[in-house]
């Protein structure tokens, strides 16, 4: 079964820390299994009845209080309450003590592995079936060909931590850069055409940037781009993702530029071009960092060329390890339902299968 992947409007509390720890601490000593049951389902009534909030208004927990999820929190404390044991209970109590305690988190993101639970957005499967474009705010998808936002901001969940930078070296509309700015992340994006670059800045502005952090579109060729001055202007050598999505070959002719790769004469002409794309991002993506290519194949005279496998080989060849190769569902526009007939029609003649995914490739630099 898919995951789901809609952003939920999570709902948040802020507890007392003070009681919450002393809570804790009376039923950790707790002897009697119905007494340290009676403390819990009190304290448990109090927080049921706080006023909850979405994750957008969610202040970082501080000394005095503790922000957590909700349904997360309740169902540890009726874990706690379930328990038929008091050393069950302690069990579960002490987990809860180190969750709300320090942090865990690897250093790559900022999940907190001792609060794994609540992280209900984060996707962790390879199969991504979306069937919702996120169209809130800025995100107003008038760019054909553009990815829908959840992509750049599954990838930056797992792979980023706040105030870090990302690079987005075939920028289009900016739907990176409008997600840097929601999860208070720094985004570089790179766009060869000035008007498509000229338009993405501009919408991406129109974005509020509560964490006030940088989004850059360049205009350039990211095949030939020297990042130094650009990463120089930021004040930073290194980016620490890197998110590729470039044009599927010639499926969609994003402009008429011999640069642009949806003009490459041909299918191996289009993979070398990707190839030096892809060597200029690595070269200024931190060590033991990610990097993702988005991509989905074509058709060509009869015959399916799979430009995402080939494109996840160069970054391999690259030396970049695989991490994961995600299969995500293609989003329904309009006038693709409007041409469902017609390749259902030519796939049966044609002996193929309509296209109904792509592709989100993985990889850690070494
Ligand atoms: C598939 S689109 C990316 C869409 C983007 N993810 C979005 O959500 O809007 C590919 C983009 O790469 C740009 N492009 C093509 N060749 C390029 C190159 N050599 N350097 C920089 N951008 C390029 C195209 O103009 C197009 O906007």
């Amino acid at each position: 079964m898919a995951q789901n992947h809609s952003q939920p409007e999570d709902t948040y509390i802020t507890l007392d820390r003070t009681t919450l720890e002393t809570v804790l601490e009376a039923c950790l000593v707790e002897t009697e299994l119905s007494f340290l049951r009676e403390r819990i389902f009190a304290y448990r009534a109090g927080v049921s009845a706080l006023p909850a909030y979405p994750r957008a208004l969610a202040a970082p927990s501080d000394v005095d209080t503790i922000v957590l999820q909700r349904d997360a929190f309740l169902g540890e404390l009726d874990q706690i309450l379930a328990a038929r044991t008091v050393r069950r209970a302690v069990y579960y109590l002490s987990r809860l003590q180190k969750g709300i305690g320090e942090a865990r988190c690897s250093s790559v993101n900022d999940i907190n592995l001792n609060r794994w639970k609540e992280y209900d957005e984060v996707l962790t499967d390879s199969l991504w079936v979306m069937d919702r474009r996120d169209t809130s705010g800025a995100h107003r998808a008038w760019y054909w060909g553009n990815f829908i936002p959840q992509i750049p901001r599954q990838l930056m969940l797992r792979y980023t931590r706040a105030g870090e930078w990302v690079l987005d070296p075939f920028s289009g509309s900016g739907t990176t850069m409008i997600e840097c700015r929601r999860l208070g992340r720094h985004g570089i994006g790179v766009e060869l055409s000035p008007d498509v670059a000229a338009r993405a800045a501009e919408t991406v502005d129109s974005e509020p940037n509560p964490f006030a952090v940088t989004t850059d579109i360049v205009v350039g060729d990211s095949a030939t781009i020297d990042y130094g001055p650009v990463l120089a202007s930021h004040a930073i050598d290194r980016v620490q993702l890197v998110v590729l999505h470039p044009p599927y070959h010639d499926i969609i002719q994003f402009s008429r530029h011999d640069a642009d790769l949806s003009n490459a004469p041909t299918v191996e002409s289009f993979i070398d071009r990707f190839a030096v794309v892809v060597e200029r991002a690595r070269a200024v993506l931190a060590p033991q960092r990610y990097l993702a290519v988005v991509i989905g194949d074509k058709y060509h005279e009869g015959e399916w060329i799979p430009l995402g496998f080939r494109a996840m080989q160069v970054v391999m060849d690259q030396g970049c390890t695989l991490k994961s190769i995600v299969v995500k569902n293609l989003d329904r526009t309009r006038a693709k339902r409007e041409q469902q007939a017609l390749w259902r029609y030519r796939a049966l003649a044609g002996g193929f299968y309509v296209f109904k995914h792509e592709y989100i490739f993985v990889f850690q630099t070494p």
